[in-house]
């Protein structure tokens, strides 16, 4: 039976964690859904188009992650793409609570879609698109938390 795994999130930008989770999942379902949110509640600094271009420049040795842009619910972005599993990263114990609140209400919204987490990679525990977002903008050096189109991007962002 061919999966298909959506892995959503608001990638403002996309960073070695979200990466790493990309990488990982990619190897365990058949087709990944990389799915970013237009999310305007958290007043993204890149556009939605500049994220899924990004994301789709650096998944792109990743040869079954496809990059999907949505707004709305995620699980109607799910049956629209036919995941049947929603993939969502786990950094530290502070991440739990949300992550549990969300997936239940997934769960009431689509029952027939089921969220695995996957833990982050130990070095990308303390790591966050708004930290990353935070140093690049006081101009510090962020090259180990983001891939080089990333860091061009910023450069390009804010000079
Ligand atoms: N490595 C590094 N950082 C990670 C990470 C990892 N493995 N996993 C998550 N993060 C960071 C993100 O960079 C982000 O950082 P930020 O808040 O500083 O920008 C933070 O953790 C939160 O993760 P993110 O993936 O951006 O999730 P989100 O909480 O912004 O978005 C959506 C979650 C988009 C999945 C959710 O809002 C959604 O589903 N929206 C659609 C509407 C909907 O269906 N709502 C009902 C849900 S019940």
């Amino acid at each position: 039976m061919d999966v298909t795994a959506i892995y959503p999130g608001t990638f403002d930008p996309i960073t070695v964690g979200h990466i790493d989770v990309a990488e990982r999942v990619s190897s365990m379902f058949d087709h990944i859904v990389l799915a970013i949110a237009r999310n305007p509640s958290k007043k993204p600094l890149f556009n939605l188009e500049e994220r899924t271009e990004l994301a789709q420049e650096i998944l792109k040795p990743l040869g079954n992650v496809t990059v999907l842009p949505f707004d709305g619910l995620l699980v109607n972005a799910a049956v629209e793409v036919n995941a049947s599993v929603i993939v969502r990263g786990l950094r530290a114990v502070s991440d739990f609570d949300y992550e549990m609140q969300i997936s239940g209400m997934n769960r009431k919204l689509n029952s027939d879609i089921e969220t695995v987490f996957i833990a982050a990679a130990q070095e990308n525990a303390f790591l966050s698109s708004s930290i990353v977002r935070e140093i690049a903008s006081h101009g510090g050096d962020v090259s180990e938390f983001v891939h080089p189109m990333v860091l061009k991007a910023f450069k390009k962002k804010l000079g």
